[in-house]
C-alpha cells in the first residue's frame, strides 16, 4: 500500500516536472513573435522566391528589402506597392535597380496578411520601421 503511494507521488512529481517545463515561456509562445511569425510564413512561400530568404535580393530578378530606404520609409508607399504591384525604374538606396516587375498581391493575399508580410519586412535583417496593421492596409488603394 505504502509502495503504491510513493509510486504514485513519484509519477506525479514527474508530471509535474514535465507541465513545468512545457509553461516556461518560449520565444514562440509570446504573442509579439507569433504575429510576426505569421509574417515570416507569408514572406517565406510568396517574396522569398525573388527577393530572398534574408531580404538580401536577387540580381536581375528582385532588389534587397533588407536595409532599403523604401521599405523602412512611408509606410503607405510599401503598403501600396505590395497591393498593386511594381513595374518600371527605381532607385534602391539611390542607386538605380535594373529590371523586373513585382506582381500585384491583392487579388492573393488578404489585407491580414499583407499587413503582417509588411510588418516582417519592416523589422528583419536589421531593418527597425513601425508595424503596419490591417486597417492602413484597407484604407491603401
Ligand atoms: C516575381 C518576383 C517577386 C516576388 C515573388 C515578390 N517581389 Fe517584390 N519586387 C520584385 C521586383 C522585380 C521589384 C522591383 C520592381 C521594379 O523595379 O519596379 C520588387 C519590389 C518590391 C518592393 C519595393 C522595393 C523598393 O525598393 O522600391 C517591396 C516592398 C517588395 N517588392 C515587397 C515584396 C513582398 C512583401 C513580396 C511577397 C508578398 C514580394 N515583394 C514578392 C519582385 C518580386
Amino acid at each position: 500500500m505504502l509502495k503504491r503511494i510513493v509510486l504514485f507521488v513519484a509519477a506525479g512529481a514527474a508530471l509535474g516536472a514535465i507541465v513545468v517545463a512545457l509553461a516556461i515561456p518560449t520565444p514562440s509562445s509570446s504573442p509579439a513573435l507569433a504575429a510576426d511569425a505569421g509574417g515570416a510564413a507569408v514572406f517565406a512561400s510568396n517574396c522569398a522566391t525573388c527577393h530572398g530568404d534574408k531580404g538580401q535580393g536577387a540580381p536581375n530578378l528582385a532588389p534587397p528589402l533588407a536595409k532599403n530606404s523604401y521599405v523602412t520609409g512611408n509606410p503607405k508607399a510599401v503598403i501600396h506597392a505590395v497591393l498593386a504591384g511594381m513595374n518600371g525604374p527605381i532607385k534602391v538606396n539611390g542607386k538605380p535597380w535594373g529590371s523586373g516587375a513585382m506582381p500585384p498581391w491583392k487579388g492573393s493575399l488578404n489585407n491580414a496578411q499583407i499587413a503582417a508580410v509588411i510588418t516582417y519586412i519592416r523589422s528583419s535583417w536589421g531593418n527597425k520601421a513601425s508595424a503596419v496593421t490591417e486597417k492602413q492596409v484597407a484604407s491603401t488603394k
